[in-house]
């Protein structure tokens, strides 16, 4: 069994809890509550392989920017560049298709990903959330294709309510942190 740890991140509201409710519970929230802090823990078969996945699924709210931090920025100690090492990391960057706010907010987020481990590349998937919601869209699916390409990640218009490509998303990126 392969350990592997994805933290997921972005603007508040945007789906990150029930994109990561979906993918483990096969559930959707469809109330919003926050997060402060919260994390799944699954084991899931993927292409025949076993992994332990550990979904970290941050607080998007500024007011917890400080919680945030200590998951991504991670520690500078030795016995966290350990764990790093021992555990595969990957991070779903995530927007809302109906937030040109959360799509503006997340060069902030990429390179709060960058400052992990400054000599490494970690992979990343470009989530644009609530596909659904068309008619409240705020961001052209070419934008989201555009940004995926300046930061080198895949990219999925997905519906955590809908349960569409929420799979396909968490997958793509677990067989990109394997190849690592
Ligand atoms: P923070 O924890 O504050 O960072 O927010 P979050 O990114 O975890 O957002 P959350 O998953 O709590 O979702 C916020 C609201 O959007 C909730 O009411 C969800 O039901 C709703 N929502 C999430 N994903 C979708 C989606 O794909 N479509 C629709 N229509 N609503 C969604
Ligand atoms: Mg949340």
């Amino acid at each position: 069994i392969i350990p592997m740890k994805l933290v997921v991140l972005g603007e508040g509201g945007v789906g990150k809890s029930a994109l990561s409710c979906q993918f483990i519970r096969n559930h959707f929230i469809s109330e919003y509550d926050p997060t402060i802090e919260n994390s799944f823990r699954e084991q899931k078969t993927i292409d025949g392989q076993a992994y332990m996945l550990e979904i970290v699924d941050t607080a998007g709210q500024d007011e917890y920017n400080a919680m945030r931090d200590r998951y991504i920025r991670l520690g500078e100690g030795a016995r966290f560049r350990l764990y790093l090492f021992l555990t595969s990391l990957g991070f779903v960057l995530v927007y809302s298709i109906t937030s040109r706010v959360s799509f503006e907010k997340l060069d902030a987020f990429h390179s709060s990903i960058q400052r992990v481990r400054e000599d490494d590349v970690y992979p990343v998937v470009l989530v644009a959330n609530k596909s659904d919601l068309e008619a409240d869209r705020e961001v052209t699916t070419s934008e989201g294709i555009s940004y995926s390409k300046k930061v080198k990640a895949a990219f999925f218009e997905t519906s955590a309510k809908l349960r569409m490509n929420v799979d396909e998303s968490f997958m793509q990126l677990v067989r990109e942190v394997v190849k690592m």
